[in-house]
């Protein structure tokens, strides 16, 4: 660590690593009661565990996005944050909001729209809390030495993202039109700009461990942030399909979607090819798996896997089945959750001082949380072809089809258990790590 004020990053990494262990909470619950043992039904009925289950993902993922804009900005800017006491302030009202959320939800307190469930006042707490955030960072960044393309990556994706919440706070009588514009927060974020945060983190992180020109990484960082907009923006429409807007969608949406996996490519060549340019010197072998893991199996869970139902013909059968969850559990993991867990990797030795850099604990915890989500992946995408068949070809009932495949569950539920063994692992060593310490600022 070179800045005091770095430390910041630490308790948003705490917040998140707490948030989710909830979150894998709230996917057992699902996990049994699609396995036909739904015994908390009246206390957390599906619906609220998916609501809290999803939620609690966006926001541990957004806390671990904001920790790493803490640690890196500093860094990059060379300079200290703005306000250490405005970030504090900023971290306790995050959580604040997002535990009476949670338990709102539990009261049925909420908007009935995925992902975007937070009720109305609540959203205007959200956004006094991103401009918060967003204020440190710019002030930070521009009253510092440098701006660097990196720095400016993750910034932009971070303004964006906060602009683009805003469509999703209008308030439409037609949920036709309201299921438009939800797809401007929920797609645009996750195929456009938090693709650039990811890039960011990305990018620092391979300047740091490959020790790999800065030249030459961030000249790879535009050719992404150009892959991701040309794909991404017009992708939208691949969920415009058949929502009752114009037919031009299927087309618009059908090629420009079927590119986004060029973007995904893109970051998984870059990162192989620049650890393979570098010195490979670097200790701390955890934060390399899950930096060079971060860029691969995005590309295969958001890249081949969104690839997988894209396509309008494909979609029709496929829309709202467990093929989307397959593809967005997999999807989440590869890109947002694992570049969280890259730069907390990073981050931890150089905020505390300990030097944890290659214990066989940490290493557990990335191969067994990665094979236990592909094998969820596989379990939800078994679960979800049989479901698209038996009930959108041979017409049974919704019902009776969650009947048919309750077994295929055993498999998720036991895989799940792998991958949270991993989790479990990941947050021992995390602990272990101890809190930040000013004494870590001579270590570097
Ligand atoms: C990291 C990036 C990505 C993440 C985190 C992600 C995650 C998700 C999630 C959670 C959903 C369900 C959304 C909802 O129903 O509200 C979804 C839907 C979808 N995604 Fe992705 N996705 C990503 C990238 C992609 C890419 C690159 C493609 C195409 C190549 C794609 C294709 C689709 C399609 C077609 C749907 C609609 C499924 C349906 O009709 O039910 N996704 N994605
Ligand atoms: C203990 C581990 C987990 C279990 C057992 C689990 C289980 C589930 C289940 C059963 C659903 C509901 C599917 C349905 O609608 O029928 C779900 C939804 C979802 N989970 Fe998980 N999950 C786990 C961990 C995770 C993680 C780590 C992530 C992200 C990195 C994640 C992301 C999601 C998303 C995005 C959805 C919504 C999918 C959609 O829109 O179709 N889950 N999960
Ligand atoms: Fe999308």
């Amino acid at each position: 660590m070179k800045y005091r004020s770095q430390k910041v990053a630490y308790w948003f990494f705490a917040l998140s690593m707490l948030l989710l262990s909830l979150q894998l909470v709230y996917g057992f619950i699902m996990g049994f009661a699609h396995m036909g043992y739904d015994g908390l039904h009246s206390v957390v009925a599906f619906n609220t565990a998916r609501a809290v289950h999803t939620n609690l993902l966006v926001v541990w993922l957004l806390s671990g996005f904001m920790g790493a804009a803490y640690y890196i900005i500093p860094e990059e800017a060379e300079n200290e944050l703005a306000s250490v006491k405005l970030a504090y302030a900023q971290l306790i009202s995050l959580a604040v909001v997002g535990v009476i959320a949670i338990v709102g939800y539990h009261f049925n307190y909420w908007e009935g729209r995925k992902f975007l469930e937070i009720p109305r006042p609540l959203d205007y707490l959200v956004v006094v809390n991103v401009l918060t955030f967003l204020g440190i960072i710019l002030v930070t960044l521009f009253k510092g030495k440098k701006r660097t393309t990196t720095a400016l990556v993750l910034t932009m994706g971070l303004v964006f993202a906060a602009l683009l919440y805003l469509p999703g706070m209008i308030w439409f009588d037609n949920q036709a039109i309201d299921s438009f514009f939800r797809w401007w927060v929920v797609h645009l974020w996750v195929e456009g700009v938090w693709e650039l945060i990811m890039g960011g983190i990305l990018s620092f992180l391979l300047i740091k461990i490959t020790g790999v020109d800065r030249e030459v990484i961030e000249k790879w960082l535009y050719v992404i942030v150009g892959l991701t907009f040309i794909s991404g923006i017009l992708g939208t429409g691949h969920h415009y399909y058949y929502i009752g807007v114009g037919k031009i969608w299927i087309i618009v949406g059908g090629i420009f979607s079927a590119l986004e996996p060029l973007a995904f490519l893109g970051m998984a060549l870059f990162a192989i090819a620049m650890y393979r340019k570098g010195e490979k010197k670097h200790p701390n072998k955890i934060a390399l798996s899950w930096t060079l893991g971060t860029a691969i199996v995005s590309f295969v869970g958001a890249g081949l896997l969104g690839l997988a139902h894209t396509i309008p013909q494909v979609n029709m059968y496929t829309h709202g089945t467990l093929v989307t969850a397959m593809h967005g559990h997999l999807a989440f993991w590869g890109a947002y959750a694992m570049i969280v867990l890259a730069i907390i990797s990073y981050a931890m030795p150089n905020l505390t001082g300990r030097k944890l850099y290659d214990t066989t604990t940490g290493l557990y915890a990335f191969w067994l949380s990665n094979i236990g989500m592909l094998g969820m992946t596989v379990a939800f995408g078994v679960a979800g072809v049989a479901q698209v068949y038996l009930e959108r070809k041979v017409g049974l009932e919704f019902g009776d089809v969650q009947k048919e495949i309750q077994v295929h569950f055993l498999i998720l539920v036991s895989c799940a258990t792998m991958f949270t063994t991993g989790i479990c692992m990941y947050i021992y060593e995390f602990v272990k790590h101890g809190r930040p310490s000013d004494e870590a600022l001579v270590t570097q």
